[in-house]
């Protein structure tokens, strides 16, 4: 069956229709993070996730290879995986490799990003017993398409890793997890990924590393604005912030004017006028507590079959079942 896939031109102009709605917002500036991950943005990305202040994604990759016994003896005999997102594959291999010990697995991971998916394909194609089968759309069409083609009724298992539901705000988190749950059925699985509540300084130092990448992942929007809407932003007149807010326990990474600028974006149609010191909001990265996840999916229409919490770096690994 054909799905549309988005041209190169209709992202150039969703990307310019959100710049535009972005950065005419007042009083704060704001660009949605999705636009954070081009091809330089997801490369720096996997090399944050590397990073000693960056404890997330190990604390992610511990749990899942300790408890994925446990996810898979809660479930039964589960034959389907669906990932939200391809990453690289590294945590996804330990699902998969535990799912086809048991019997045959297709996995179907879910990204927008062609090229993720390829990359993503090619690094998990060698397990056997398990057949890839890439859905390149977003979140929730994709996984409607999924489910229209399920065939038996094993449970399936979805995986929603890296806390990437930290980067919705908290209503939409929630909303987000009750569309999951509605297309899937009593039995199936969602393993959800969650970054706790940690010291302040130690948040800060993951979004705001010594090396300077995070700082280099956000500023790559403005590169994005220059290459793609012929914008003439120069990245030394702008600099990298991370703060933690502690009302929405929330990182928020922003891209602060050092001084009174104004920059065309001629392919969105704009002229911004910047003061020194203004921001544009370019992230959130809401860290949970435990017990809140357990709420929210409660509130989503699951029952918690299990929560495993990291010791080094506080992240929960928490398997919600629809009720
Ligand atoms: C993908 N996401 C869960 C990362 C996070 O921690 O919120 C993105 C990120 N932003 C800055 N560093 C990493």
């Amino acid at each position: 069956m054909a799905h549309p896939t988005t041209s190169a031109a209709a992202q150039t102009d969703a990307f310019a229709t959100d710049v535009y709605g972005g950065l005419t917002q007042s009083p704060q500036k704001t660009l949605p993070s999705k636009y954070l991950y081009d091809a330089v943005g997801s490369a720096l990305f996997e090399v944050i996730t590397h990073l000693p202040e960056y404890g997330l994604t190990r604390a992610d990759e511990r749990l899942i290879k300790q408890h994925v016994p446990d996810v898979l003896a809660a479930l039964g005999r589960v034959d389907t995986v669906v990932e939200l997102g391809s990453g690289n594959g590294r945590k996804t291999r330990w699902v998969l490799e535990a799912c086809a010990q048991r019997q045959p697995c297709t996995y179907y991971p879910i990204e927008i990003s062609a090229t993720a998916l390829a990359q993503c394909s090619q690094a998990l194609s060698d397990i056997v017993g398990v057949k890839v089968r890439g859905i390149e759309r977003e979140y929730l069409p994709g996984l409607q398409q999924m489910v229209s083609l399920r065939q038996g009724d094993a449970p399936m298992l979805v995986l929603f890793l890296g806390s990437t539901i930290g980067n919705f705000p908290r209503p939409e988190a929630q909303r987000f997890l009750a569309e999951v749950r509605k297309v899937m059925r009593p039995g199936d699985g969602l393993l959800l990924g969650t970054d706790l509540v940690k010291p302040k300084q130690a948040l800060v130092d993951a979004y705001d590393d010594p090396l300077g990448v995070t700082a280099a992942f956000n500023l790559n929007l403005l590169v994005r604005m220059n290459s793609e809407l012929g914008a003439n932003f120069d990245l030394r007149r702008f600099q990298h912030e991370a703060r933690f807010n502690v009302d929405t326990s929330a990182i928020e990474m922003h891209i602060r004017s050092c001084v009174q600028q104004s920059v065309h974006i001629p392919g969105a149609g704009l002229t911004v006028e910047f003061q020194a010191g203004e921001t544009i909001w370019t992230e959130i990265s809401r860290k949970y507590l435990a017990a809140d996840v357990l709420a929210m999916g409660a509130w989503a229409g699951f029952t918690s079959a299990g929560q495993w919490l990291d010791e080094d770096w506080p992240f929960a690994e928490t398997l919600l079942v629809a009720a």
